[in-house]
């Protein structure tokens, strides 16, 4: 059993610095900040420290900016954490938030030196340190040096063995799991190990890599698998089903013929399409069967959305989980097939189905489609982590976590 925050006694933390993992890559418009979800989820955590009179101090990575060294030029800002830091502000209120323009080093240590119990201290990107992502062991301790109790609430980078995430942890005597990663390690658990039946598994998005794993696992006891999005072209060109000039992964190709001739009877293919020969073409129309020559399927039509919502929505009990959209949602004509699932979700969950949704994009279309994170059993804040997890990967944030 994992330790978390609370397993410790309330004393442990009364003036302690606390280093907390935490996962903030968010999407940034131009320095605003999209769907702020991952922020919102370490709220638990950094309340039931700051009440117990802890120093917080929080580290992030956000995006893959290019990493520099201290002999190169400064990092690229459009990275920076800074807006994350503002925006924790708004929402946490009565404690103080502040940010530091680095990760590690004398600036670090300053701000660190002048928090109080219950302060709030957001470090500067982590990623903008090579180090990190080597899990160089200098940077570590670097990072260890800052605090006294180290905790992981970032399950969505936990998959990474970075110096955030691996290096650093082992360097304390205390490391343990943050509120939200320890409730995500057992919703997923559940999902992996003993679902409730029948479990529907509702599959979309674009990268089958990520994918096959948690689905070699999933496919074993599920009992429906509905396929959409881009990932639904590879599907259909190995059943045979033209496919014009949609996207395919012939590299996985294989995988897929496998599988398909294996769970043939619990896998079901859309039988109509949106198509368009192009992303940015007014012509846009609806193919049923076969996509013809020189076309591209964009989302499913609405046979398809029709006969997959009726599916989910028919479920009172059992499991379905949710991963990557039915289309290019962004584009609103290409947005329907992804909507209706997303309203149908909300249905199944309000009958009495646990519905699992993982990955950022998918959060984002249910939000488009108007439907609540309270709509749903559990809303999973990884993408490629969840999906890791499932497939019983290694996962070496959280296994380097204390047990008890
Ligand atoms: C994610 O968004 O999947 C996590 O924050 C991990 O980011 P990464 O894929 O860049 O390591
Ligand atoms: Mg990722």
């Amino acid at each position: 059993m994992l330790q978390t925050v609370s397993d410790l006694a309330d004393l442990r933390y009364y003036g302690k610095k606390v280093l907390v993992r935490v996962d903030f890559n968010v999407t940034l418009n131009d320095g605003v900040i999209g769907e702020d979800y991952r922020i919102r989820m370490t709220i638990p955590t950094i309340e039931y420290l700051t009440k117990r009179g802890a120093k917080v101090i929080l580290m992030s990575h956000l995006g893959r900016p290019k990493p520099t060294t201290a002999s190169q030029s400064a990092p690229d800002g459009s990275y920076s954490l800074a807006p994350v830091a503002k925006r924790l502000s708004e929402i946490v209120l009565i404690n103080k938030v502040t940010f530091a323009i680095d990760c590690v080093g004398p600036v670090v240590q300053k701000e660190i030196d002048d928090m109080h119990m219950g302060d709030i201290l957001l470090l500067e990107n982590l990623r903008f340190h090579r180090e990190e992502e080597t899990n160089d062991s200098e940077f570590c301790g670097q990072l260890a040096s800052l605090a006294d109790i180290y905790v992981n609430d970032a399950f969505s980078t936990s998959h990474r063995k970075h110096a955030s995430t691996y290096g650093t942890p082992k360097l304390f005597d205390k490391r343990v799991a943050g509120l939200t990663l320890k409730k995500e390690v057992e919703y997923l658990s559940m999902i992996r190990d003993k679902p409730l039946k029948p479990l529907t598994l509702l599959i979309g998005g674009i990268k089958i890599k990520d994918k096959i794993g948690a689905l070699e696992k999933l496919l074993l006891k599920a009992d429906t698998l509905l396929v959409g999005g881009a990932t639904a072209y590879t599907f259909l060109k190995a059943n045979g089903t033209r496919i014009g000039n949609s996207p395919v992964d012939d590299e996985h190709l294989p995988w897929v013929i496998k599988a398909l001739s294996k769970y043939r009877n619990k896998i079901m293919l859309p039988t109509d399409h949106i198509v368009s020969p192009a992303q940015d073409s007014q012509s846009v129309s609806l193919a049923k069967g076969d996509i013809p020559d020189g076309m591209i399927g964009f989302d499913i039509g609405v046979e398809t959305s029709q006969q997959y919502s009726n599916l989910i929505a028919s479920k009172t009990s059992g499991t379905t989980f949710w991963n990557g959209p039915m289309g290019l949602f962004e584009i609103k004509h290409f947005s329907n097939g992804t909507i209706d699932i997303a309203k149908t979700m909300a249905l199944a969950y309000w009958r009495g189905s646990k519905t699992l949704i993982g990955g950022g994009d998918t959060l984002e279309a249910m939000k488009r489609a108007g439907v609540s994170e309270g709509e749903v059993s559990h809303v999973s804040t990884g993408g490629g982590a969840t999906l890791r997890f499932l497939a019983g990967d290694e996962m070496p944030g959280i296994d380097i976590l204390n047990k008890s």
